[in-house]
């Protein structure tokens, strides 16, 4: 499931902090239990174990686990440990960070010759000694006397023992140890340091030995030897947190699951946690290939896995591979109840809900979204508001800005439709006062006439007039002549 990966930052090399970082700390590591690792690190631990926490300066998931490793590192040191504990900054020295696979903030690794074993469960100190410890020593451990396998069968909740002598099936098993070594330990033992308790059909074998009894690995029933015992390798029933259901995915089981309320334990939670024991020991055979059983404390994990909320307390069966989940039709009393429950998930008669169709991908963007908003808020309102408030305040502005933008063109439009109006009238206006003037004109026009008609009459009397004068001068000129 996505939202099972355990919390790291993201990897993005940044060289400007490494100089003042790696000088700090230089200072610091002449008497300190954690090495300061640089790339002279990977041509100089020749053979040495490594216990390394790769970090970056401005992860804190990474300034979490500071203090922590410093205890770490007391501790195996005076212990006696063979086992170095140093820190690197991923940032500053990408390349060897990268050789060793190392792709997210923070990585703990422990390098073991050619090997490096990552480690993936929770970030406490016994939990990181324990894993190191495992890892460091031999893949597989022998046990020479009964006492020996009594001892460490009272100290080891889930243990793998090979039983027998050198064999193809020791090679294998081998082989499996020193890959799941980072999970769980493996043993070996001769026939005759087996407790009395244990009979022995056929050696050699591999046992699993848990929840008070052991069970035998069959190569024709159960596979492959890695897949059994990656299935085989957690109890019947257990108490599961988030890292838990992260390794609980990859062995491709369905996941039963009874969610109480620890802090304020209820009888009904109780009831339903001792039904969900109850069916994972006594159906065993019937369920433990395909189920993993446990209680959950509290629902904030599983709704945001489900992106849906699950009352407390009740039962859920969750599929880690598809991310559906089931959910019983009604309240489970008994523990007939529950295994017809469980049956149904098994032969696909139950419900199955959630998944990861692009319907429900695209409803995790959104459901995250929203859980970080939430989460901001609820644990700092104050930077809640401001963040989220500033870009909202910011886009309201834009949104603003838009509107009137918007309402500017209306007015831009009406303006413009008034000024056509106004021109229209104006035209008119125009046109009227042409008229008019036409009609001005034409007045004008006749009255002119009308005058020039008037005065036409006395201008021809002048004509003649002046034909009359002319005619005069030249009858006076003839009569001069005459003369
Ligand atoms: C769980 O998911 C896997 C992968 O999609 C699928 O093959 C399997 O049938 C599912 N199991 C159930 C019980 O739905």
């Amino acid at each position: 499931m996505r939202r099972n990966v355990p919390p790291t930052g993201k990897m993005a090399p940044e060289k400007s902090v490494r100089l003042c970082a790696a000088l700090l700390l230089s200072l610091s590591t002449a008497f300190a239990h954690v090495e300061d690792l640089d790339d002279t690190f990977k041509d100089n631990r020749a053979d040495d174990i490594w216990l390394v926490k790769f970090y970056a300066p401005w992860c804190g998931y990474c300034r979490k686990l500071e203090p922590v490793w410093h205890e770490i590192g007391a501790e195996l040191k005076s212990s006696g440990s063979s086992i170095n504990v140093g820190k690197m900054d991923a940032t500053a020295y990408s390349s060897v960070a990268s050789e060793f696979g190392v792709r997210g903030y923070p990585t703990i690794k422990l390098l073991k010759g050619d090997l490096a074993y990552n480690y993936k469960g929770p970030r406490t100190k016994d939990d990181i000694i324990e894993f190191a410890n495992r890892v460091a020593g031999p893949v597989v451990r022998s046990l020479p006397s009964r006492q020996m396998f009594e001892h460490i069968l009272d100290r080891h909740g889930v243990v793998f023992v090979y039983i027998g002598g050198e064999s193809t099936l020791k090679e294998k098993y081998i082989e499996v140890a020193s890959e799941l070594i980072v999970y769980t330990y493996f043993f070996s033992a001769l026939e005759d340091a087996v407790p009395p308790t244990v009979t022995l059909q056929e050696l050699p074998s591999v046992s699993v030995f848990k929840d008070g009894t052991y069970f035998l690995y069959d190569a024709y029933q159960h596979g492959e030897l890695s897949s059994w015992v990656n299935k085989e390798r957690f109890r019947g029933y257990l108490d599961i947190d988030a890292f838990t259901l992260y390794e609980l995915a990859e062995t491709g089981k369905l996941v039963a699951i009874a969610v109480v309320d620890e802090k304020v334990p209820t009888e009904e939670g109780a009831r339903i946690k001792m039904l969900m024991q109850r069916v994972a020991t006594e159906y065993r055979d019937q369920f433990s290939r395909d189920f993993q059983f446990g209680h959950m404390d509290g629902n904030d994990y599983i709704n945001g896995l489900i992106m849906s909320e699950v009352p407390v307390p009740s039962i859920i069966v969750l599929n880690t591979s598809n991310d559906q989940y089931f959910l019983p039709l009604e309240q489970v009393e008994s523990h007939e109840q529950m295994v017809e429950f469980i049956n149904s998930v098994l032969d696909g008669t139950a419900q199955a809900q959630g998944g990861d169709s692009i319907f429900q991908r695209v409803k995790r963007v959104f459901y995250d979204a929203r859980s970080t908003v939430m989460s901001v808020f609820r644990s700092s309102p104050l930077l809640g508001c401001f963040l989220f408030g500033l870009p909202l305040g910011i886009i309201s502005l834009m949104c603003y800005g838009i509107c009137t933008a918007e309402a500017d063109d209306d007015s831009e439009d009406l303006d413009l439709l008034r000024r056509e109006e106004e021109e229209e009238e104006e035209e008119e206006q125009r046109q009227r006062a042409e008229q008019q003037e036409e009609e001005e004109q034409r007045l004008r026009v006749e009255e002119e006439e009308q005058r020039q008609r008037v005065e036409g009459g006395e201008d021809d009397k002048e004509e003649e007039d002046e034909e009359e004068e002319e005619e005069e001068e030249e009858k006076s000129a003839m009569d001069k002549k005459v003369d």
